[in-house]
């Protein structure tokens, strides 16, 4: 017998959380475990689907899987912790599959960015590990365009129906023609072309950020750059980030704060969250120097 369909296409993964939360809550779930950094958003819709959140800090090995606790779920960055840039250790992905298994709990992995990896190996999906424990959740928004709403969630068979249940009420379906024209790019080979020139010319962009601070503003750190189309530039003590990211305005830079993603009191000192994947190639070494001379100056 052929293996039941476990894909649920979705308007980006914004829907792709409301959906899956929203099929958890009717499942009988109660709480999600949230990644204390992580995007605001993501936890209004959580809290929209019914579910209280409970926390897990994140340090340099990505989430404190041990204090998963009695959760019914947990929402991983596993790959590239959004925004700190962390890469869930190894030892926390077998910590993270047996809390899951031992307590019949659900991670529901954000790979957000996870095509773009440039300092090691690629990091096998959590997923692979327990197809029947792990929602696999990718998005075109950082390989593609985030315009074109589109991103997968990989489900466990009990998921399926709830899931795809709660897709029919939320929109009928994604559009077939943005589906039927990434199946066609995918199957000519021509997106793993882009997706590998795109790599290349995401890891120059970020080698030269990384010489271009070292050399204009060494008094600031940047790190979370082994994936990703993002870094955090991390600020000397006492630095104001607000007051920084209004200074970049001034010159044409659109910079974030940490401050946009931390929780209240978060152990963080400031920082930025600056995506370098934006300006097109002819603007790219005007903003680095702009920005070498706003965070040197
Ligand atoms: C942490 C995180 N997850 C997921 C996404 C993708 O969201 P969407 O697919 O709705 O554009 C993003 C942004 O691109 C993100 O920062």
């Amino acid at each position: 017998m052929a293996e039941p369909e476990r894909i649920v296409v979705c308007a980006g993964f914004t829907q792709a959380l409301g959906l899956l939360g929203r099929a958890l809550r009717s499942s009988g779930a109660r709480s999600v475990a949230m990644e204390t950094y992580g995007v605001q958003e993501h936890r209004r819709i959580v809290t929209d689907s019914g579910l209280a959140i409970t926390s897990v800090a994140v340090d340099r090995d990505g989430a404190r899987v041990d204090e998963l606790g009695r959760s019914d779920a947990v929402l991983l960055t596993a790959a590239h912790q959004f925004p700190v840039g962390a890469t869930l250790s190894p030892e926390r992905r077998a910590r993270a599959i047996e809390w899951a298994s031992a307590t019949a709990g659900i991670v529901n992995e954000d790979d957000y960015d996870g095509e773009f990896r440039y300092d090691r190996q690629p990091v096998g999906a959590l997923q692979a590990l327990a197809p029947d424990r792990v929602v696999y959740a990718g998005t075109a928004s950082k390989t593609l365009a985030p315009g074109l709403r589109l991103a997968w969630l990989v489900l466990p068979a009990g998921l399926v129906e709830p899931v795809a249940a709660a897709k029919a009420l939320a929109d009928g379906q994604s559009g077939t023609l943005e589906q039927l024209t990434l199946a066609r790019f995918i199957a000519s080979g021509a997106y793993d072309r882009h997706v590998r020139r795109a790599r290349l010319a995401y890891r120059r962009r970020r080698d030269r950020l990384v010489a271009t601070l070292a050399r204009t503003a060494p008094e600031v750190r940047v790190t979370g750059i082994a994936a990703g189309l993002h870094a955090l530039v991390e600020l000397p003590a006492g630095a104001d980030e607000d007051e920084i990211v209004r200074r970049a305005a001034g010159h044409g830079l659109a910079l974030e704060a940490l401050g946009a993603y931390r929780p209240p009191g978060g152990d963080r000192g400031p920082a930025l969250v600056v995506g370098y994947a934006t300006p097109p190639e002819h603007a790219f070494s005007g903003a680095l120097a702009r920005l070498g001379a706003v965070l040197g100056g």
